[in-house]
């Protein structure tokens, strides 16, 4: 059963510069709700029983959004509709505990960070930057681990000229939507790159990972890639599922993708 997740939040958000300066991005509305709180609805209706938002001292807002403010519910007490919004949070709030990464030193160190909280074998990794609409990419990727029993990475197909922004997932073997994973590399040049199946922010993983991850040296950009521990892993005999997932994709970590998501979204 997967019912543990960790969703990283700490990073600095650069891509958002300038208004990521005082708004962490994942508090940025998308439609109805927060970005943050679309991912939360996707872990909730994924049967996630418990999440690590992993924040820094600098995104401590992130913990307010959450915290209840009984002034303010007094004043709308009576506006059905407000009072709806605010009780979801206190919803999530629950389920949420937060954990700290204090110096941006990248995915794989943020991860590790939640070492002695994973209590199952496997667990879920959400990055909030990216979204996934009209089919639930998690429960998606829990539906080939309950067959598989094996580790499992939300991967899509992408343009060339995209593949250097993200990890890449090398494969042997494609059987309608799951591909049988056997290299991992993060944002490789197009020429040295196994595929243009990128790696989307969604993955289920052996808590073998915090193992790779303790002996972790700097990668790409000079921070603790997940990338390079899950390549590890995989040349050590874990087997990863590559989930060619049917949702729509939402890449909401950079300026121009969150304006074109808002478009796309609209009031919904
Ligand atoms: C991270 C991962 C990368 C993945 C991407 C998906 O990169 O390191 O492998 O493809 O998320 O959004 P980042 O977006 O943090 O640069």
């Amino acid at each position: 059963m997967i019912t543990q997740a960790i969703i990283p939040l700490a990073g600095l958000g650069t891509r958002m510069l300038p208004f990521s300066k005082v708004i962490p991005k994942e508090l940025l509305p998308l439609g109805n709700v927060s970005i943050l709180e679309r991912i939360l609805l996707e872990c909730e209706d994924a049967g996630i029983k418990k999440i690590y938002l992993i924040i820094s001292k600098k995104k401590e807002i992130i913990k307010k959004y959450f915290q209840d403010d009984l002034f303010l519910e007094s004043k709308v007490k009576n506006q059905k509709s407000l009072i709806k919004k605010l009780n979801l949070l206190k919803k999530f709030k629950k389920k949420i505990k937060f954990i700290y990464q204090d110096t941006p030193k990248g995915l794989g160190d943020a991860v590790y960070k939640c070492r002695k909280l994973i209590n199952s074998q496997h667990f879920l990794l959400i990055l909030p930057d990216d979204i996934i609409i009209n089919k639930n990419c998690s429960k998606q990727l829990i539906d080939i681990y309950k067959k598989k029993i094996s580790s499992v990475i939300a991967v899509k197909n992408v343009k060339k000229n995209m593949v250097s922004r993200y990890g890449i997932a090398g494969y042997v073997k494609k059987k309608s939507n799951v591909l049988n994973i056997n290299y991992l590399v993060e944002k490789p040049s197009l020429k040295l790159a196994p595929s243009t199946f990128a790696i989307i922010g969604r993955y289920i993983l052996n808590k073998t990972i915090f193992k790779y991850l303790a002996s972790s040296k700097k990668g790409k950009l000079g921070e603790i890639q997940i990338t390079d521990a899950l390549n590890k892993m995989l040349n050590d005999g874990e087997i990863f599922s590559g989930c060619v997932f049917s949702g729509k994709y939402l890449d909401c970590g950079t300026l121009n993708g969150y304006v074109k998501s808002l478009k796309l979204i609209g009031g919904r």
